[in-house]
């Protein structure tokens, strides 16, 4: 069922978002991200560690977690893990809402993402660059992610989509952490949590930096073929995720295909 799955899906062409499988219904990727990350000591515990740090804060009292301490958390998650696990988390192939809320919900939005008012996306902006590493972090997007509408390739940096969803993961646990909007599995769009409604005279200004994640090809397109790759996954029992049969099936495939694997 994966293999045909995985030829029907054709690899690493370029597809629309929401790419249909339908014999694979019943798997939940993320569901399984999580299994693999529990299977490793060392992202089991990182993971628990930030979603103890984001949950903290019991809304039906009044209480809020600190977003602070949660970004602080996810980062380290983020930086430390290999992509093998963090990518897995964040990009797991949804073809169920019931996954893509799972996914939705990676990095506890509640405290790391939504507030009660969304600012205006310049505001937000602003604030990021005032900030060393959130301003770096989003240089670094830019360079891996962002290509002006309407050009050939899909990605600045010879179309290494891998690049991309690896600047993309930097940014989660600074000012602008962006995240999958809501749980729609077929058109998913991530955006900062952010809006350029009432921008006036700057709301050409405002959408241009919300097209950075909102019509961002490289990023669409590398998430969905990264998301494929990961679909062949997602039938495995959790005993055959060792680095070593992910290596094996680096292996099996060639070129850039390989990568994304590792
Ligand atoms: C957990 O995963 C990391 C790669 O991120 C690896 O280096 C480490 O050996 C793994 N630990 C175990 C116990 O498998
Ligand atoms: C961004 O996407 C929207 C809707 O998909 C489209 O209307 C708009 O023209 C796009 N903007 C750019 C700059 O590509």
């Amino acid at each position: 069922m994966c293999l045909v799955c995985v030829s029907l899906s054709g690899m690493l062409t370029v597809a629309p978002k929401g790419f249909q499988c339908p014999a694979e219904k019943n798997c939940n990727p993320c569901l399984d991200a999580a299994k693999a990350c529990n299977l490793n000591n060392s992202c089991k515990k990182q993971r628990s560690s930030y979603i103890a740090t984001c949950s903290k804060g019991d809304s039906s009292k009044g209480e809020t977690c600190s977003k602070k301490r949660c970004h602080r958390a996810l980062r380290m998650f983020l930086d430390r893990m290999h992509p093998e696990f963090s990518h897995r988390l964040l990009f797991c192939p949804c073809q169920t809402e019931g996954c893509a809320e799972r996914r939705r919900q990676t990095i506890v939005p509640d405290c790391s993402y939504i507030e009660k008012e969304k600012p205006n996306c310049l505001e937000l902006w602003k604030v990021c660059r005032q900030d060393s590493l959130c301003r770096s972090r989003l240089a670094d997007y830019l360079a891996n992610c962002w290509m002006p509408p309407h050009t050939a390739s899909t990605c600045p940096n010879q179309d290494n989509h891998q690049a991309c969803l690896s600047s993309f993961t930097r940014l989660i646990g600074t000012e602008i952490t962006p995240n999958y909007v809501d749980n729609s599995f077929s058109n998913w769009v991530i955006s900062p949590w952010c809006t350029c409604k009432g921008s006036g005279n700057q709301e050409e200004e405002c959408m241009n930096f919300l097209h950075y994640f909102t019509n961002n090809t490289c990023l669409s397109d590398g998430t969905t073929s990264s998301l494929k790759l990961r679909l062949k996954m997602c039938c495995m029992t959790p005993q055959s995720w060792s680095a070593q049969s992910l290596n094996s099936l680096g292996l099996m495939l060639s070129g850039p295909a390989a990568f994304l694997l590792i």
